[in-house]
C-alpha cells in the first residue's frame, strides 16, 4: 500500500500514471463521500448506527413485524438527507465521467447526491431514498418530504400494504448486481471512496477487481479493513489517499488536468 496525503504527495505521480494508462475506471462509494455534504455516515462516532442499532431498526423482519418502529429510523435517515447538496467529491467524479476518465459510479448511498452532482451512470446497490416501495404489489411512489413530519406509516394505494423507503434493508437482496459485475468486469482501476468496506456484497467488489489484476485506489480519512494487505481477507489497496474525499480527489483530479 502506497500512502498519499495532502502534505506528502510521494507516489501521486505513479498513481496518476497508472490511472491514465487504464482503459476502464469505476468508483465505489460509501457514506463517507457525503459527510462533507452534511450527512453523517453510519459507523464513525456519532454515526446513524450509534443512534439506531441496525439489528433493532434496519432489518426486513423489523419492518414486517413493527413498521412504526422501523419508520423511526427511516424518518431519521430521510431528515439527514433532505435538502443536502453534492460536494466537491461528487462533482469531481461527474467531471471525470464527462471527460471519459470514469465509466460510472457504484454507490452504497441512497442520498442521490451523485446524480445531483452530475454523474450519469450511478448504480445504487442499496437502493434509494427518493421512492417508497410496496413489497406487496411492487408499486413505487415518490417519497414526499411531508412524510418526515408525520407519525403515520404510509400504505399502498393499490393493495394497502405498509410502504417502506426504496432502500435495501438488512435481510433484503441488493440491487443491480448484474450491471455492477459487467461494469467491473474489465475494471483496471477501482476508486474506493468513503466506505468502511464492511458490508457485503459491496465489500467484495474491490477483491473481485484486484483478483482480476486491477488496482485499488482507496480514499478515506482512516485506514480500513481494505487498506493493508492481509487484514481480514481484503486484497489491500495499492494507493491510499489519506484525507477527506473532496481534498484528496481534488489533488488527484488536478494532476489529471480535470
Ligand atoms: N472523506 C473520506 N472518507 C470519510 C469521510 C470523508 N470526509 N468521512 C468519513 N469517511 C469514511 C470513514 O472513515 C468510514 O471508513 O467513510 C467510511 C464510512 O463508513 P460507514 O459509515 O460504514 O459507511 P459505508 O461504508 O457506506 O456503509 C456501508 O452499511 O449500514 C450499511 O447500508 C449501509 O450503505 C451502508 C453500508
Amino acid at each position: 500500500m502506497k500512502k498519499i496525503t495532502l502534505s506528502d504527495k510521494q507516489h501521486l505521480d505513479e498513481a496518476v500514471s497508472v490511472y491514465k494508462k487504464a482503459r476502464s475506471r469505476v468508483a465505489l462509494t460509501g457514506a463517507g463521500i457525503s459527510v462533507e455534504s452534511g450527512i453523517d455516515d453510519f459507523r464513525s462516532p456519532g454515526g446513524l448506527w450509534s443512534k439506531y442499532s441496525p439489528d433493532e431498526y434496519a432489518t426486513l423482519t423489523v419492518f414486517k413485524r413493527n413498521p412504526e418502529k422501523a419508520w423511526k429510523l427511516y424518518r431519521a435517515l430521510g431528515k439527514s438527507i433532505i435538502g443536502k447538496k453534492p460536494n466537491q467529491a461528487h462533482r469531481i467524479l461527474a467531471k471525470l465521467e464527462q471527460k471519459g476518465l470514469l465509466q460510472g459510479v457504484v454507490t452504497q448511498n441512497v442520498d442521490n447526491l451523485h446524480q445531483d452532482g452530475g454523474s450519469g451512470l450511478v448504480l445504487e446497490i442499496h437502493g434509494d431514498h427518493k421512492h417508497l416501495q410496496c413489497l406487496g404489489c411492487g408499486d413505487l411512489t415518490t417519497f414526499s418530504p411531508e412524510l418526515l413530519e408525520q407519525q403515520i406509516v404510509p400504505h399502498c394505494n393499490y393493495c394497502d400494504n405498509a410502504l417502506k423507503p426504496n432502500v435495501v434493508l438488512f435481510e433484503e437482496d441488493v440491487r443491480h448486481m448484474e450491471e455492477i459485475y459487467s461494469l467491473l468486469h474489465k475494471c483496471d482501476v477501482l476508486l474506493v471512496i468513503g466506505t468502511s468496506a464492511r458490508v457485503y456484497p459491496a465489500a467484495a467488489l474491490p477483491e473481485q477487481v484486484k483478483a482480476a489484476g486491477g488496482y485499488i485506489f482507496e480514499f478515506n480519512l482512516d485506514e480500513t479493513v481494505l487498506t493493508r494487505k492481509g487484514s481480514m481477507q481484503g486484497p489491500g489497496s495499492d494507493y491510499f489517499f489519506h484525507g477527506s474525499a473532496s481534498a484528496m480527489l481534488r489533488i488527484f483530479a488536478d494532476m489529471l488536468g480535470v
